[in-house]
């Protein structure tokens, strides 16, 4: 039988549950990223060593508010802030204000306050007019060592390598393996517990985004598709583990871990990325810190 023709601006799903979405969609998704990079641009300064992270996320989360946007992650499965703040070998969803985990043992430090030589994720992610935008970055406070200097380089070199694949044709596989080819070559791992995801008007739909793959494997990319590419990168092996507050992803292995996030669009021709920082400092003014 035969289908009517579609129109390019006509919504559409695909086989594999991803929802193709009309020219005039990417205006919402550049507003809304934009906000959540404005916020992650504006707390920069205040990471810092003595800076408790609950402090930040309660200064993110008035700048939501100002920003006349809402927290797509307050109330978001039980969850109560504004940002995860991932310090250190924490993976991912780290909650602000929590004691943060030192590394050994099961010993968490006695307040959430930052120190010197931290490396920390900090993972925002807005509703503006219906439409997410979900961006993280690294931050350090003070100065770090060299080799988690390394680790910050390699992780935010891996989502640009993996942001470089999206093109209509390519497949999610394509993405995972610029994305895990270079981290494994640089000898560093991938964490496969956490992925990227397609987001709209939803904050998590179809596809599961994987930083790792085969080429040629996975779901086709189409124009219309928006999802967000987010890789974890360790120091060390790539298993993790949730701590008993239900969130707090660590490194089984303890070692040093980080991530970057943007939220991207696939356009006719290649991808549009909504959640660019407008200050131009989505990477970290790492000579500011004495490491250039
Ligand atoms: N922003 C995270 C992501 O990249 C999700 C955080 S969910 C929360 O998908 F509840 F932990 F905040
Ligand atoms: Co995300
Ligand atoms: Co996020």
């Amino acid at each position: 039988m035969r289908e009517p023709p579609l129109t390019s601006s006509e919504p559409r799903i695909t086989r594999d549950g991803i929802r193709i979405h009309p020219r005039e969609d990417f205006a919402g998704m550049h507003h809304a990223g934009r906000i959540a990079a404005e916020i992650l641009d504006a707390v920069a300064p205040m990471v810092a060593p003595g800076v408790g992270t609950g402090e930040i996320d309660a200064r993110i989360t008035e700048l939501v508010t100002e920003a006349g946007a809402i927290s797509a992650t307050i109330g978001y499965r039980g969850y109560r802030h504004a940002s995860c703040i991932s310090v250190n070998h924490v993976v991912c969803h780290g909650i602000p204000g929590s004691a943060v985990p030192t590394g050994r043992a099961e010993a968490v430090r006695a307040d959430d306050c930052l120190r010197d030589g931290d490396i920390v994720n900090i993972d925002v992610t807005v509703i503006v007019d219906g439409w997410y935008g979900d961006s993280s970055r690294m931050y350090v406070a003070g100065t770090p060592k060299p080799y988690a200097l390394r680790l910050i380089r390699v992780t935010h070199e891996a989502l640009m390598r993996g942001i470089a694949a999206v093109r209509p044709g390519a497949t999610f596989g394509d993405i995972g393996h610029a994305i895990q080819s270079y981290v494994e070559g640089e000898r560093m791992s991938v964490v496969r517990d956490f992925c990227g995801h397609g987001l709209g008007r939803v904050f998590h739909a179809p596809p599961n985004v994987l930083h790792f793959g085969r080429p040629g494997t996975g779901p086709v990319l189409e124009e219309g598709m928006f999802f967000t590419i987010e890789p974890m990168v360790n120091l060390g092996r790539p298993e993790t583990r949730v701590l008993g507050d239900e969130w707090t992803a660590v490194t089984r292995d303890r070692s040093l871990s980080a991530q970057f996030e943007h939220s991207v669009g696939v356009t006719a021709t290649g991808h549009e990325v909504f959640t660019l920082s407008p200050r131009g400092v989505f990477f970290p003014d790492l000579a500011a810190v004495g490491a250039d």
